[in-house]
């Protein structure tokens, strides 16, 4: 028998049976018996907000796989380009396919003079990295009107590419703008991550080549953050992409979800945490904080994960091979202890709390010298190919626009009174 839930009415005696297919409960059979009553889930946290074929992700089980392939797979064989073309276009690209889309992205790393010249440049000395990268984003739309033609997959496809590729150009440009360095151009003999590692870290030398292993982590870090399904920064660029916004609109929306703190933003307090709490000797006071409920555990939790997050397992590793070309983050001590106390304590266990992707990724690019502002604009490059994976498929099925209902708890009606008698 298929499986099903009853739902009665208690004020009509009416019911509804409604089959439970694939995990969910269609919320329209609902609406057909109690039309007017909303189902109350602000953080979205029991809706399916879409069906989607992207991303599979058992937060019990601490199970991430794009497509079906498992990310440990991804992490170890693949590369982000691969990654993205795998998330965007649902397969593995064969070897011509591969080979265009590296020389597709490669040749359209250069950004535009005016985004640079005036845009940029005209930020204060100081303002973040990620204020820059936002609003650059956005900016672009000003610069390809052809975007809005979302309907044409010749156009998409430009702006898939274009996006894919000057996401690096610009986060570098952000920083060297914060920095008040000149900007480096893309060198387009280089690979992906090389390039971008090229435009950070390029001074006077002639031809800037990173350390393999450097490079190598860089490409790991990005194909563990290229998507993780229904998150704060893609229902941002789902709910601005149903609006039938062009991308780089809806990734400019993304971006700036993804700044908050608890989001793409906490590999940023991770380290601030760490460098709070300066000495392994300080850890059982601050735990003791943490569960008083004055601070919380920076790159713990997780509202899907309710195991070891399978991205914090394979930067862990990741880690140590930075810190072989690096010398060793003398904030790691601090974080191994955290991580061993947390996990056999009370509070942790019993809340199912565990690091998360955050909780080392932050100490590999401190190790790799990005200044910390730079770390969710880190993230923002590669979630870009999931976002846009999203945007395709969000298109592709023509979703509705995202409409959700209120729960009215304001003031019952009331008379205007004059300012004079107020
Ligand atoms: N430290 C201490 N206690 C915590 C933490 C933490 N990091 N996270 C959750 N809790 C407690 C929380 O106080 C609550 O306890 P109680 O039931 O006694 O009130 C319980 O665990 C459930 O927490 P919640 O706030 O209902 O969980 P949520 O699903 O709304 O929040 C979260 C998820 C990721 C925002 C949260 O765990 C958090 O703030 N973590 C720290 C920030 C962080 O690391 N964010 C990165 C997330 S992964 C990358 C990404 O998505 O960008």
């Amino acid at each position: 028998m298929a499986e099903s839930i009853t739902i009665t009415d208690n004020r009509t005696g009416n019911s509804i049976e409604i089959p439970i297919a694939n995990g969910g409960v269609s919320a329209e059979e609902w609406a057909k018996l109690l039309p007017n009553i909303w189902f109350y889930d602000p953080a979205f946290s029991t809706t399916a907000a879409a069906a989607s074929a992207i991303t599979e992700l058992d937060g019990d089980a601490g199970i991430l796989r794009y497509r079906g392939y498992p990310i440990e797979q991804l992490a170890e064989k693949s590369t982000y380009l691969e990654v993205a073309y795998l998330l965007i276009y649902g397969e593995l690209p064969n070897p011509t396919q591969y080979e265009q889309w590296v020389h597709d992205v490669t040749y359209h790393t250069f950004i535009h003079e005016n985004v640079r010249k005036r845009f940029m440049e005209g930020f204060h000395h100081d303002a973040h990295p990620m204020g820059i990268l936002v609003s650059t984003i956005a900016a672009l739309s000003t610069f390809y009107p052809d975007a809005k033609d979302i309907f044409s997959a010749e156009s998409r496809n430009k702006q898939i590419v274009r996006l894919i590729a000057k996401m690096p150009t610009m986060a570098a440009g952000a920083h060297r703008h914060s920095v008040g360095m000149p900007f480096v151009y893309p060198n387009n003999s280089l690979d992906f991550c090389s390039n971008f590692l090229s435009m950070m870290w390029k001074v006077a030398e002639p031809h800037y080549e990173p350390n393999p292993v450097l490079a190598k982590a860089l490409e790991v870090l990005f194909i563990l953050h290229a998507d993780h399904e229904q998150n704060c920064g893609t229902t941002a660029m789902r709910v601005v992409g149903s609006s039938h916004a062009d991308p780089y609109s809806a990734v400019a929306g993304a971006t700036a979800a993804l700044y908050g703190p608890r989001h793409g933003g906490a590999n940023e307090q991770v380290i601030r945490m760490l460098t709070e709490i300066g000495h392994i000797d300080n850890v059982p006071a601050y735990i003791q904080r943490v569960k008083a409920g004055e601070v919380r555990l920076q790159g713990f939790g997780h509202r899907v994960y309710k195991n070891y997050d399978p991205r914090a397992k394979i930067i862990k590793r990741t880690a140590d091979e930075v810190f072989e070309v690096t010398g060793k983050n003398p904030l790691l001590d601090i974080a191994l202890a955290l991580e061993e106390v947390a996990l056999a304590d009370e509070y942790f266990v019993s809340r199912k709390l565990y690091p998360n992707v955050d909780f080392y990724s932050g100490l590999i690019y401190q190790a790799m010298g990005f200044p910390i502002e730079m770390f969710t604009v880190l993230f923002a490059i590669p979630r870009t190919a999931g976002w846009l994976a999203h945007w395709i498929e969000l298109l592709d099925r023509d979703a509705r626009i995202a409409r959700p209902r209120q729960l009215y708890d304001g003031a019952a009606v009331r008379d205007y009174v004059p300012l004079e008698s107020r």
